[in-house]
């Protein structure tokens, strides 16, 4: 149980307790002012870390304010970073991490340098070691591109499907056929207004996550023996898939901030005969680079007057730590060249599975190989996320997301500052919640993930993440997993493994 806190008797400006009380006061005035008590207290310590808030309903009434004057000030507190909303519990007073301020932060890694040829994928082996790994519940996971569960709103989603399944009775449980649920796609649709796309509903097919439809798309334009461009370093389960449709992957040089190399690229295409772009322009999973828009821009022509499909991985976007979110390539795409995936395993969890693709001209295509592959995606999970959607709170969640996110970055970069032996090199990424780390010369990370297994660390190796072992001096860090302290314990442990082997 918390402390009771009454807030007109603490502090020492009476005159803000006095004003909680004037029935004829601002709303907005109200809540700053009860916000801005709260951050006293926890500035002088009267409220420690970790110690849980009266409810909302017992403050209000305490305080004689409205609940939403606390509610409101319970959630600008949390949007700054002072409490932590945890599911089912309360608010609690959290950690506010140090400043980076006065750590020396490694240099960022240098522009990647790919062969530029289409090889045969195999990441198979290795990236099932990782998996497994990853799936240790004792260790303590750098490894895996999943954040802390309790991030998620699964409540409020978990009663969302209760209500859904108790109104939609036997209607709930039938094949929502390909291209899926008509009102989750209409919300969908809407929120990629935020994305600069003019979609509608009719646009889009709703896929089991986001890797379904990247699959469907990579078999609706390509067949055996083509060859796909990607970035370099790469999503690794992009190149599983192209490994188990026997296609070719083409790595092309990647900034770590902007993305793919257009002058590479375009080199690249006038002399292989690629068949499909696979892309992560806004926040690309390992190196979180964001390709800027005027880049996109001349992506999308690039592609277009070659007639390339790409196919756009969008999962990170909505982890933008600044907003509005940045705008997809798909934004540009005027005669649908561009087949954009996406879906909400990043923001309301992996679990529901609830995937879209807006195949743009192949989109007959994409309806069918959904159909023919799983018919149908699960009905009560589609409809309770567009009933998530509905009732609006996704923004607010989003800040919620992003903010910790940001914080796990910023964590995990001054731990790798702090405890990373001289030579090592850091990406610093603006979304997303994974740093990939250059080790110094000498250091191999697929024998640092073992000895870090030993020391009950998960991390990922670089050499998952490209089609030949290129990477091996690479490792893929998570920063949104573990709460801070934990991050900064295991960085330091890794940075000392690191060390004993420069
Ligand atoms: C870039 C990227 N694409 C796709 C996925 C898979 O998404 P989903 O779980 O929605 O299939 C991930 C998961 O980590 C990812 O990082």
């Amino acid at each position: 149980m918390g402390v009771i806190v009454p807030i007109r008797t603490l502090g020492s400006e009476d005159t803000v307790g006095m004003d909680l009380n004037r029935g004829d006061s601002n709303e907005q005035l109200l809540y700053e002012q009860v916000a801005a008590r709260f951050v006293s207290l926890i500035e002088k310590g009267t409220l420690q870390v970790g110690e849980r808030l009266p409810s909302v309903r017992r403050m209000a009434a305490q305080e004689k304010v409205s609940i939403s004057t606390v509610v409101h000030a319970y959630r600008a507190l949390e949007d700054d970073g002072w409490l932590e909303a945890r599911p089912q519990s309360g608010y609690y007073v959290r950690r506010k991490p140090a400043a980076l301020k006065g750590v020396p932060l490694p240099p960022e890694p240098e522009v990647s340098r790919p062969r530029c040829e289409a090889e045969l994928v195999s990441v198979a082996e290795l990236s099932m070691r990782v998996a497994h790994a990853t799936r240790d519940p004792n260790m303590i996971q750098l490894g895996m591109a999943v954040c802390d569960p309790n991030i998620h709103p699964t409540r409020q989603l978990n009663r969302m499907l209760l209500e859904v399944a108790r109104n939609c009775s036997s209607a709930g449980n039938t094949y929502d056929f390909s291209p899926g649920s008509p009102v989750l796609r209409a919300a969908i649709a809407g929120r990629l207004v935020q994305a600069g796309c003019s979609l509608g509903p009719d646009d889009l097919v709703l896929t089991l996550g986001c890797l379904e439809g990247l699959n469907l798309c990579l078999r609706a334009v390509c067949e055996p023996g083509d060859t796909v461009v990607l970035e370099s370093p790469t999503y690794f389960s992009a190149l599983q898939a192209i490994e188990m449709l026997g296609l070719r992957a083409l790595e092309v040089p990647t900034h770590p901030r902007d993305g793919i190399v257009l002058e590479a690229l375009e080199e690249v295409l006038e002399r292989e005969p690629v068949k499909a772009c696979l892309l992560m322009p806004c926040f690309s999973n390992p190196l979180g680079s964001r390709m800027p828009d005027e880049n996109k821009r001349r992506l999308v022509e690039m592609l277009r007057e070659r007639q390339v499909p790409l196919i756009e991985d969008d999962i990170w976007a909505d982890t933008s730590f600044e907003e509005p979110r940045p705008r997809a390539a798909k934004a540009f795409d005027e005669d649908g060249w561009v087949m954009l995936c996406s879906s909400f395993s990043k923001t309301l969890g992996p679990g529901y599975r609830v995937g879209w693709v807006a195949p743009g001209r192949w989109r007959r295509k994409v309806e069918y190989l959904k159909l023919v592959t799983s018919i149908a995606n699960p009905t009560l999970p589609s409809l309770a996320v567009a009933e998530f959607l509905r009732r609006g709170g996704y923004d607010h969640h989003l800040r919620r997301v992003r903010r910790l996110f940001a914080e796990g970055v910023e964590c995990g970069l001054r731990a790798v500052g702090c405890y990373f032996p001289d030579g090592t090199r850091v990406t610093r990424p603006r979304g997303g919640h994974m740093l990939w780390v250059e080790l110094p010369p000498g250091v191999d990370s697929v024998e640092l993930f073992e000895a870090a297994l030993h020391a009950n660390i998960s991390i990922a190796p670089g050499q998952i993440f490209s089609s030949r072992p290129s990477s091996h001096r690479f490792v893929r860090l998570n920063c949104a997993y573990h709460p801070p302290d934990v991050i900064e314990t295991a960085l330091q442990t890794l940075g000392r493994l690191v060390e004993e082997r420069v």
